[in-house]
């Protein structure tokens, strides 16, 4: 069948493999398949790129909130960055040590004095949220960081107004000198700057700005974090241009080997890119209950869409698949879920005549911003199945319609 754009056969037939497992053949849909193996090439990847420099990668929590997935890092020895406080108490309970915890997002001061404890690393997000927990971080000898809001970050609908994140150069002078004063050991300078970040430049440009400030205030940190937002390959804006644009990750060494001589002070290089980690690792199964044709369009609906499971194919055109291969002549076809919006669609596109209810679409690259954009929207939540490298296992069941209702009291 022709695919909405061309991706790369091999990832086709590793899907295709996965879901033909007996387990997953059989499992009723909608169900999202993860796999830890494209997760093994990403960091393959990054070692053949960076792996000369001092870089540590922090797995980004709230991109793929999988459990599995947690407690595989956590049993490599890796490092996770949270934002939330249910995704620190989350890595806590899969065992990470403090030292390998990172506290970002805003507004921490109102949750993390509760769960405080020795030797987390903390970004500071706010003037108040430094003033809040500097005497706590003192205390608990955290290493802490503060987060610069640089002139590459604003609303991307409204170019004019910056980011609600991190602090103005002015208000990082005053939060570097308010955090010496009460003796915390402020060691990391971090900025992230969006999702789908198109090119090298951007970052360049970023951390050049970040080192002018830390030079106005003196500050030499000891680790530079760039944050995420690498761009996946094989996704696609709505108006047809892939979102990696011109980023390419040889450039990136560079820009890293540059930032070591702009902080002479740095030892290590932070990154906690999601999306383009976990993008890949991740399939979203859904069966076409019913067929109809309007007008010069075949239009499918779905046991689930964009509005339950895929809320990113508002803004992105995924590669699919169906199962079985249906070939032959095509029509025009709209994917629906079953909500009841014209709003749930997840795709239009050219697709074989001859697909029928009871067969399956497989929409790729549903490994990142999907399992926490997932809705409740008049069903459940779909099932969620893993595939640890060996074997597909149900690590989520399909919700329930007694735990949908009875989560009311
Ligand atoms: C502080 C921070 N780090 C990392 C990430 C991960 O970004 P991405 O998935 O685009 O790499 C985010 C995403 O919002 C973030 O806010």
């Amino acid at each position: 069948m022709p695919a909405n754009r061309q991706h790369p056969q091999s990832q086709h037939s590793r899907w295709r493999a996965l879901l033909t497992s007996a387990h997953a053949r059989t499992h009723a849909t909608p169900f999202y398949l993860f796999s830890i193996a494209p997760i093994q090439d990403a960091l393959r990847e990054l070692d053949q790129h960076f792996g000369a420099l001092p870089i540590r990668h922090w797995l980004s929590f709230k991109t793929q909130p999988l459990r599995p997935l947690v407690q595989w890092w956590q049993q490599q020895g890796r490092d996770i960055e949270v934002v939330s406080e249910f995704e620190f108490l989350a890595a806590r309970a899969e065992g990470f040590a403090p030292e390998r915890i990172l506290i970002n997002g805003p507004a921490k001061h109102r949750w993390l004095p509760k769960h405080a404890v020795a030797g987390l690393n903390v970004n500071f997000d706010s003037v108040s949220e430094a003033r809040a927990l500097a005497p706590l971080a003192k205390e608990l000898n955290w290493r802490c960081g503060i987060r610069f809001l640089t002139s590459e970050e604003f609303d991307p609908e409204k170019p004019e107004f910056a980011t609600q994140f991190g602090l103005t150069p002015a208000e990082a002078v005053i939060v570097i000198r308010l955090l010496r004063r009460a003796k915390v050991r402020l060691e990391t300078a971090h900025f992230h700057l969006r999702t789908n970040v198109a090119s090298a430049q951007i970052y360049e440009r970023a951390v050049s700005e970040v080192a002018a400030t830390c030079r106005t205030a003196n500050f030499s940190p000891r680790f530079v974090d760039f944050g995420g937002g690498f761009p996946p390959e094989n996704v696609r804006t709505r108006g047809s241009k892939p979102v990696n644009g011109q980023f390419k990750l040889e450039d990136m060494a560079g820009v890293y080997e540059r930032t070591l001589k702009l902080f002479p002070g740095a030892e290590e290089i932070w990154l906690e890119n999601g999306r383009w980690m976990s993008a890949r690792s991740g399939v979203l199964v859904v069966s076409i209950l019913d067929i109809k044709e309007r007008g010069n369009v075949r239009t499918l609906i779905c046991d689930s869409g964009r509005t339950m499971n895929a809320l990113i194919s508002n803004w992105e055109l995924h590669d699919l698949f169906t199962l079985p291969d249906r070939r032959g002549p095509t029509a025009l076809t709209a994917i629906h879920g079953p909500t009841c919006m014209a709003f749930d669609q997840l795709a239009r596109l050219p697709l074989p005549r001859g697909l029928r209810a009871g067969d399956r679409i497989v929409w790729m690259e549903a490994g990142a911003y999907h399992l926490p954009w997932e809705t409740r929207f008049s069903h459940g939540l779909a099932a969620v199945l893993w595939h640890d490298g060996t074997s597909v296992t149900e690590v989520r069941p399909r919700e329930s319609f007694e735990t949908w209702w009875n989560q009311w009291r």
